[in-house]
């Protein structure tokens, strides 16, 4: 029997993670396995069964866009093993002035020990990754979210003890989230089902990803209606109208998606014991009512929560504890 307190590999990875040196720039780069693993080793670090001391690795966050959980969770997740963020905000630093990001990405690397990424265009995340010579993360980039992702699921699987045969709704835009909700229920054999308005469908190229990577039974669904969306569904997840970068098309986007507010309406559909999750930030009233968001189904806290969990367990499986 481990002491709690010892420093120990991850759970389920072995002595040396498989993940130890990768990146992850899409929730597609985890396999099946791994993505389960992970969420293993989250439940046991929120628990205090598990601690693992990184010795002092230091994580650079490179964010290009606003953040409250995915900063805040990274920095504490990083205290939390023993090592420490840096804030390496563009403004602040020559990325900003136009250092390229092949220089940037180099120099970095031989100060810091990974990189977490929030920026616009997934080929910037990309480029970072190619350049770099330490795992880089991606911290949400218009294409995906999958930290938001692995969270997600490990809240899932809090209420129902096992996800894979589960179904999730997500009533909204197929957006970054809806996309690696898509690919990462789809390792974990979660049935992914989008409700969206014709014109906001998620990436024809994720879906057929999704659908490819998809374990057991498991289906991948885009639907345009919202009561046959959310019908005896498991979880129900919504996410802002317009996203961060398209902030001018907010009110195109609210007619556009008249009609699809989570709401108590649409919560009586789903399965009696169907939970309510939204990534947040979110906006009572547009997105989701406040009934919802507020109410006893709700799971939202828990699941920002679980940010750090499934982050602190990333870190230590890409950083090699
Ligand atoms: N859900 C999420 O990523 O929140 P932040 O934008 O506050 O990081
Ligand atoms: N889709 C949202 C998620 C915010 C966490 C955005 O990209 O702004």
């Amino acid at each position: 029997m481990e002491s709690p307190s010892a420093p120990c590999p991850p759970s389920g990875f072995g002595a040396q993670s498989a993940l130890q040196g990768r990146d992850l720039l899409s929730s597609a780069d985890l396999s099946a396995s791994e993505t389960r693993t992970l969420l293993a080793l989250a439940t046991e670090l929120k628990s205090g069964q598990r601690q693992i001391d990184l010795g002092g690795k230091v994580l650079g966050l490179i964010f290009s866009k606003a953040s409250t959980r995915t900063r805040v969770s990274f920095t504490v997740a990083m205290a939390r093993l023993g090592g420490q963020t840096l804030d390496l905000n563009p403004s602040v630093t020559q990325v900003g002035r136009g250092e390229p990001i092949a220089d940037t990405a180099r120099v970095l690397s031989r100060y810091c020990d990974a990189l977490a990424i929030r920026t616009f265009a997934q080929e910037e995340l990309a480029e970072y990754a190619h350049w770099a010579s330490i795992p880089v993360i991606n911290a949400l980039t218009d294409l995906e979210h999958p930290c938001q992702a692995l969270a997600d699921f490990l809240t899932l699987q809090e209420a129902f003890g096992a996800v894979d045969g589960l179904t999730l709704s997500y009533v909204g835009d197929g957006n970054n989230v809806a996309h690696s909700l898509m690919l990462c229920g789809a390792l974990l054999g979660v049935n992914v089902r989008i409700g969206c308005p014709v014109g906001f469908e998620p990436s024809a190229a994720v879906l057929s990803q999704a659908r490819a990577l998809a374990q057991g039974q498991a289906t991948i669904e885009v639907v345009h209606e919202p009561l046959a969306a959310v019908r005896q569904a498991h979880a129900l997840y919504t996410d802002v109208w317009a996203s961060m970068g398209q902030e001018q098309e907010q009110a195109d986007r609210e007619r556009a998606f008249a009609g699809w507010c989570l709401n108590e309406e649409l919560l009586a559909e789903a399965d009696s014991r169907a939970i309510v999750l939204h990534c947040l930030p979110a906006h009572r009233g547009e997105e989701i009512s406040a009934g919802v968001i507020e109410g006893c189904a709700s799971r939202v806290f828990d699941q920002a929560e679980n940010r750090l969990h499934v982050q602190q367990a990333l870190l230590a499986a890409l950083l090699g504890g």
